[in-house]
């Protein structure tokens, strides 16, 4: 059986749309009978990846397909990218504005969570050549580990 693809774009500093990819995905793998744990937190990491390339990065994309074994979901975005991507990786690490962070962001913990909610994250960027997450769940372990 093919692999069912979707391709959304993200559009960088659009705080009204954001957020709608993550919830077009959470919809469809509801009306697919996916594991609602597994799309909790399939759901989890698309709404932050969407949300840092609407806050840090530049336009771009969320790529998302599901295939027998695993959901792949990869999120894009041709922004000026993460210097360092360990120290972004650490729980609290965040360049968030202050106009972020009134609007309640800035915790320095999307890629924690996306981390943690993922079976396997690949974080590819450098100095202005964009940013690139690619994440898998398993769908045979969707059910036993939250
Ligand atoms: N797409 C991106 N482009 C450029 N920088 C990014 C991108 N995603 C993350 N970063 C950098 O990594 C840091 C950590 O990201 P993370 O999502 O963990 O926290 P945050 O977005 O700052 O706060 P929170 O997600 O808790 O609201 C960001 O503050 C930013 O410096
Ligand atoms: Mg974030």
């Amino acid at each position: 059986m093919a692999a069912l693809k979707k391709n959304y774009y993200i559009k960088s500093r659009d705080f009204i749309r954001a957020g709608e990819a993550s919830i077009k995905i959470q919809t469809l793998l509801k009306s697919l009978n996916f594991n609602p744990k597994l799309i909790r937190r399939v759901a989890i990491c698309g709404y932050e990846g969407e949300m840092n390339v609407v806050m840090h990065g530049g336009d771009g994309s969320l790529s998302f397909a599901i295939n027998p074994n695993e959901i792949i979901m990869e999120i894009s975005d041709d922004g000026p990218g993460i210097v360092d991507i360990e120290k972004a990786m650490r729980s609290g690490f965040s360049t968030a504005s202050d106009e972020h962070r009134e609007m309640g962001f800035g915790a320095g913990m999307g890629l924690p969570n996306m981390k943690k909610n993922s079976d396997d994250i690949i974080v590819e960027s450098e100095k202005d050549q964009g940013t690139r997450v690619r994440m898998v769940f398993f769908i045979d372990k969707g059910g036993d580990d939250g």
